[in-house]
């Protein structure tokens, strides 16, 4: 079982906005909806878009910039032409005014969704 990983602290990154952040050689796209913090691969699975230049739209979807195809951040499923296959999620940990990425489990909405 791996150690979860600090990313940053949580006044970091505003409500609303989503960054990229390099973990170990793995690009993600770490999101604030509301308080509540996210984190999916970076790349777009429909093309070599990343995501974390994308836009969030209808509160818990990411925008591609490219084509503009949407997933929902929470569970990483496609919502939109011309996305069709999901996007990886990882489990983000919340301790205090830090947040922490594990890169061996999905996030709790993916492994609810199965
Ligand atoms: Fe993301 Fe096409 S590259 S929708």
């Amino acid at each position: 079982m791996s150690q979860p990983i600090l990313l940053f602290k949580k006044g970091d990154l505003e409500a609303g906005k989503v960054r990229k952040v390099d973990v170990n050689g793995c690009a993600l796209a770490v999101y604030n909806l509301d308080g509540t913090f996210y984190a999916t691969q970076d790349g777009c699975s429909h093309a070599t878009a990343s995501l974390s230049e994308g836009e969030i739209v209808d509160d818990e979807c990411i925008a591609c910039p490219v084509h503009d195809g949407t997933f929902h951040i929470p569970t990483g499923q496609p919502m939109s032409f011309p996305c069709e296959h999901a996007i990886r999620t990882y489990k983000v940990i919340e301790e205090g005014e830090d947040v922490l990425v594990d890169l061996d489990q999905e996030s709790d909405a993916a492994a609810d969704a199965i």
